[in-house]
C-alpha cells in the first residue's frame, strides 16, 4: 500500500511533488523516490527511509522541471530498500505504482525472454518494461500504456511519463487515485489531504480509467480509447485541516477534532422539529422485508459495527450478525435474499472490506457504505452510501472516524426505526436531542485531558493492561485496547467482564493494570463484581465510568468520570478517555504515533 503523487504545470515540479509525498506517508513510508521531467529528459531519484532523507538526498541541484512523478512505498513485493523503491524506470518509461499486479511473474519471464533485465523484486517494474515493449507496436505513447494496462491482472494507480513527450498518463484500477485541478496544472494522487494546499477540485477516477494530461489539457477514456465523462467534485477541506494545526501529532488533532467532526456528521441530516434524519445519499431497498442485516468492517471500523449492533438490536429488534471483512469473505456467510449489508470503512480502500462488499454484492444483495472518503472506492461502488464527514482522518491510529461511525449508526437506527414503526415521532425527536448533546460532552472531557495525561505517565511502564466491559462497553474496551497497542506497542487485550473468570483472571496481578469501563447502566452491578474480584487479587483498576457516585469510587487506582449520556451512545464518550490515555502513552513513550511501524492508514492489501 503506497502513495503516488504526479503533477504537469509550471516550473517547480520538485518542491510539489515533495510537499505532495510528505502528505502521503501515513499510506506507507518505507522508501520513497522521485523522477523530473525536464525539456524532454527525466532524472530520477530513490531513497530507502523516509521522504525527508530523498528530500535531503536530492536537495537543490538540477531537480527542476514542468513535470514529475513520485512515490512512497509500504512494502509488498521486495524488501524496503533504494533499489526496490518508485519510480521504476525501462528504456524511456518511468512509472509510480500502487497496487499489485498479481500475473507480474508471467510477465516478468516473458519480457525476460525479449531480452529486458531487471533490477528489482517488484511486482511494479513489470509496468514500464512492458510499456516500453508494445511502443513500437501501439504507435503511441498512450496506445502503449493503454495495451500494457490491458495486460496486467491485479490492482494499480499508475502515473507514466516518457522522455521526449509532455505527457502525463494517469490510470486506476482498484487502487485509489484522483486527479486534482489546479490553476494551470494538473495533480495526481492517491488522495486528497495529499494535495489539498494546491485544490479542492478533483475528479475521482473509477475503475479502467486512463487520465491523459498533455499541455494543460486533461482527457479521460476507458481501456479501449473512448472518452468518458468524470464529475468534478469540490472537497470543502481547506489545506490547513489537513495540517497538524498546532497540535504535537495529527492523532491529537484528530481527538480534539472529534466535537466538530460529529457536528459536521450530523449538519443537515437531523431535524428534530419534525422528528426526522435526512439522508440525501441513501437508496435503501424496501426495508420492511429485511429479516437480517449485516454489519462488515476491519479494526476500528469493526468495533463501530459492533456497537451498530446494540444500537439496532436495542431499538429495530431486526437481528444483526457482526463480521471481520476478512472472515466474511472466505466463509461463504449465509445470507437471506432480504438481508441489508452494510459495510463500514474510514478510508473505503480497506482491501477485505471492498472484498466482502463484493461478496456480498455477487449475492445481489443491497449494499450500503458507512465511509468518509468522498470518491473512495467502497462509497462508489456500494448501491448506497453515507459518509461521516470527519475530515481527513491521518494519523494511523483511527479515532474521530470511529466516533463518527457509530453516530451515522444511531442516526440509520433512527432513520428505519421510523419507516419501520419501531419508533414514533416523540421517540426520534428525544433521541435526537440525546444525540446533539454528544459534541458538548465531549468538549467537556477534551478539557480535562490533563488529568489523563498525568494518569498515562503513571502508568506508561506497565507492559501489559487488561481491558473489561460489559454489553455495549465491550466493544468500547475492545477499541480501548487496539488504541493502547497500536500506537505505545504495549501489549493490551480486551474482554466481555463477564469472561473474566473463565481465563483472564489468571492474569491477574500487581504488574498489569486492568481498564474498567462501567457506566450506571443495566450492566453496572455485575461489573462491579469484576471489579471485586480484581482488587482481591491485588490488581490495579482504572475506572472509567460517568458516575461520580460510583460504588467502587474510593478504592480503585484511579477514576476518570465522564459525562452520562443514553446507553446506545454513551461509548462515543467513554471512547475518548482512552483514546488519549493510548495518545499520551505512546507519546511519552517516544513512539512514532502518527506512523507506527508495521501499520499504514488504510490496508488495500489482503
Ligand atoms: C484503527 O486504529 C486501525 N488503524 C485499523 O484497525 C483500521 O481501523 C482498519 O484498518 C480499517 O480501516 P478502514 O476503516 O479505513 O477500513
Amino acid at each position: 500500500m503506497c502513495g503516488i503523487v504526479g503533477y504537469q504545470g509550471r516550473e517547480g515540479a520538485r518542491d510539489i511533488l515533495i510537499e505532495a509525498l510528505r502528505r502521503l506517508e501515513y499510506r506507507g513510508y518505507d522508501s520513497a523516490g522521485i523522477a523530473i521531467w525536464n525539456n524532454g529528459t527525466v532524472r530520477l531519484a530513490r531513497r530507502q527511509g523516509k521522504v525527508s532523507d530523498l528530500a535531503e538526498a536530492i536537495g537543490d541541484d538540477g531537480f527542476n522541471g514542468s513535470m514529475g512523478l513520485a512515490h512512497t512505498r509500504w512494502a509488498t513485493h521486495g524488501v524496503p530498500s533504494e533499489r526496490n523503491a518508485h519510480p521504476h524506470k525501462a528504456a524511456d518509461i518511468t512509472v509510480v505504482h500502487n497496487g499489485i499486479i498479481e500475473n507480474y511473474l508471467e510477465l516478468k519471464e516473458t519480457l525476460k525472454e525479449e531480452g529486458h533485465t531487471f533490477t528489482s523484486d517488484t511486482d511494479t517494474e513489470v509496468i514500464p518494461h512492458l510499456i516500453a515493449s508494445l511502443l513500437s507496436k501501439a504507435g503511441s505513447f498512450e496506445g502503449a500504456v493503454r495495451a500494457a494496462l490491458r495486460m496486467l491482472k491485479g490492482s494499480y494507480a499508475v502515473g507514466v511519463i516518457r522522455e521526449g513527450e509532455d505527457i502525463l498518463i494517469a490510470a486506476k484500477k482498484e487502487s485509489p487515485l484522483l486527479v486534482g485541478i489546479g490553476d494551470k496544472e494538473f495533480i495526481i494522487a492517491s488522495d486528497a489531504p495529499a494535495i489539498i494546499n494546491r485544490t479542492n477540485r478533483f475528479i475521482f477516477l473509477e475503475d479502467d480509467d486512463i487520465a491523459v494530461i498533455q499541455k494543460g489539457t486533461l482527457r479521460i477514456t476507458n481501456l479501449d480509447g473512448d472518452e468518458v465523462e468524470r464529475e468534478t467534485r469540490s472537497v470543502q477541506w481547506s489545506g490547513a485541516m489537513a495540517e497538524k494545526g498546532g497540535y504535537r501529532h495529527f492523532m491529537l488533532k484528530e481527538i480534539f477534532e472529534q466535537p466538530r467532526a460529529i457536528s459536521d456528521t450530523l449538519i443537515g441530516r437531523i431535524q428534530q422539529e419534525e422528528g426526522e434524519i435526512l439522508f440525501e445519499e441513501l437508496d435503501l431497498p424496501d426495508i420492511t422485508k429485511v429479516r437480517k442485516i449485516w454489519m462488515v468492517a476491519c479494526g476500528t471500523s469493526y468495533h463501530a459495527c459492533l456497537i451498530g449492533k446494540h444500537i439496532f438490536e436495542a431499538n429495530l429488534r431486526i437481528p444483526v450478525e457482526t463480521d471481520i471483512a476478512s472472515e466474511f469473505r472466505y466463509r461463504d456467510p449465509i445470507l437471506g435474499k432480504d438481508d441489508l449489508v452494510i459495510l463500514v470503512s474510514q478510508s473505503g480502500e480497506t482491501a477485505d472490506t471492498i472484498a466482502a462488499m463484493k461478496e456480498a454484492k455477487k449475492r445481489r444483495l443491497h449494499t450500503l457504505a458507512i465511509c468518509n472518503v468522498l470518491g473512495s472506492t467502497l462509497s462508489r461502488e456500494c448501491h448506497s452510501v453515507i459518509y461521516t464527514h470527519a475530515g481527513p482522518e491521518i494519523g494511523v491510529a483511527s479515532t474521530k472516524a470511529f466516533t463518527t461511525q457509530v453516530c451515522v449508526f444511531f442516526m440509520l437506527m433512527l432513520y428505519l426505526g421510523k419507516r419501520l414503526g419501531a419508533l414514533d415521532n416523540d421517540d426520534v425527536r428525544r433521541l435526537i436531542g440525546e444525540l446533539r448533546k454528544v459534541p458538548h460532552k465531549i468538549q467537556t472531557i477534551l478539557d480535562a485531558s490533563s488529568s489523563i495525561e498525568d494518569n498515562a505517565r503513571e502508568n506508561m511502564h506497565y507492559r501489559h493492561f487488561l481491558y473489561l466491559g460489559r454489553g455495549i462497553n465491550f466493544p468500547t474496551v475492545l477499541e480501548g485496547a487496539l488504541k493502547l497497542k497500536e500506537i505505545s506497542y504495549i501489549h493490551a487485550e480486551a474482554y466481555a467482564a463477564g469472561e473474566m473468570k473463565h481465563g483472564p483472571i489468571a492474569l491477574i496481578d500487581e504488574n498489569m493494570p486492568i481498564v474498567f469501563v462501567s457506566p450506571r447502566d443495566q450492566t453496572y452491578k455485575k461489573t462491579c463484581s469484576n471489579m471485586e474480584e480484581v482488587l482481591a487479587r491485588k490488581g490495579k483498576v482504572l475506572l472509567f465510568t460517568d458516575d461520580t457516585r460510583h460504588d467502587m469510587a474510593g478504592r480503585v487506582d484511579a477514576l476518570f468520570v465522564v459525562p452520562e449520556s443514553i446507553y446506545e451512545l454513551q461509548p462515543i464518550l467513554s471512547i475518548v478517555p482512552l483514546q488519549l490515555m493510548a495518545y499520551y502513552m505512546a507519546n511519552l513513550l517516544g513512539t512514532d504515533v502518527d506512523q507506527p511501524r508495521n501499520l499504514a492508514k488504510s490496508v488495500t492489501v489482503e
